[in-house]
């Protein structure tokens, strides 16, 4: 299991300084849910994290600065699913989620049978086996989301970033997602990352949460901590009620204004 760690991060995107002197820590196996307002710095966060942002300060994976790695140690620690990935619209499902494996194929070399396996493994598991030959470019959103989760999947890494992975997910494709990763996670000790929009869904899934405002952590611990009537009006400008829901934890409910 592999414990992650940041410490004083700072990213600048154009001329703004989108988060500035973060720093967070994730035990091994554990799930952090990262929230807050459009715009806050979730996603830079997240890519900051996978190493797809030039950024100052320090991540580590179980001590380990991840800047040190080439690109292929990187991928095998850390596996990253984007909010708005570019996909190639003519290559299959299949080919596409193979691209996991890059990190474990040499240069020269072609996937091996067990390359394969795992990638259709995978897919039978997000329940897209029968896509597997389908071109991207001919999926629905919700489809072609659940295909890049299979990618970052595919890539076997101890560490799994998702950005917003359910968005674009019918309510029955956020279950299995967020049950699959779960279970992953109870199984294989995945350390988990996620930014969610939906803030009932992550303080059910979540160990710990954060919420970003303002260019850092405006609160952070356990889901009943962050989720909280004031916290939630004052970062997203939202009339909610929180009520405690099954196993004690926190269930946010918009509320309507009166008129
Ligand atoms: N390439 C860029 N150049 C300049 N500013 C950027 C760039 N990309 C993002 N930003 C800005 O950085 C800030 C944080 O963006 P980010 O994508 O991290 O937000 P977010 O919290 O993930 O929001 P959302 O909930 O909408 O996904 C935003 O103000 C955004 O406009
Ligand atoms: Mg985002």
């Amino acid at each position: 299991m592999s414990r992650v760690e940041v410490r004083d991060l700072t990213v600048v995107r154009g001329t703004r300084t989108v988060l500035s002197g973060v720093g967070l820590a994730v035990g091994g196996g554990d799930w952090l849910a990262v929230i807050g307002a459009n715009g806050a710095g979730k996603s830079t966060l997240l890519k900051a994290l996978a190493g797809v942002l030039p950024y100052s300060g320090e991540v580590l994976v179980d001590g380990t600065p991840v800047r040190a790695l080439k690109p292929r140690e990187r991928a095998r620690l850390l596996a990253y699913a984007p909010q708005s990935p570019v996909l190639p619209a003519d290559m299959t499902v299949f080919d596409y989620t193979l691209l996991g494996r890059t990190p474990y194929i040499s240069h020269l070399g072609r996937e091996s049978r067990r390359d394969r396996e795992v990638t259709a493994s995978v897919l039978e598991r997000l329940g897209l086996s029968s896509f597997a030959s389908r071109l991207l470019g001919h999926l629905s959103g919700g489809e072609r989301q659940r295909v890049v989760l299979a990618r970052a999947l595919t890539q076997q890494a101890p560490v799994l970033l998702l950005d917003e992975p359910t968005t674009a997910l019918d309510l029955g494709h956020q279950q299995q997602v967020l049950e699959l990763v779960d279970r992953l996670r109870l199984a294989d000790g995945l350390t988990v990352v996620t930014t969610l929009h939906d803030l009932s869904l992550a303080g059910q899934y979540a160990d710990s949460m954060m919420l970003v405002a303002g260019g850092g952590a405006a609160a952070s611990g356990v889901p009943a901590d962050v989720l909280t009537e004031k916290l939630i009006a004052e970062h997203f400008d939202a009339r909610v009620r929180v009520v405690t829901g099954a196993g004690g934890r926190p269930e946010v409910h918009l509320e309507r204004p009166c008129t």
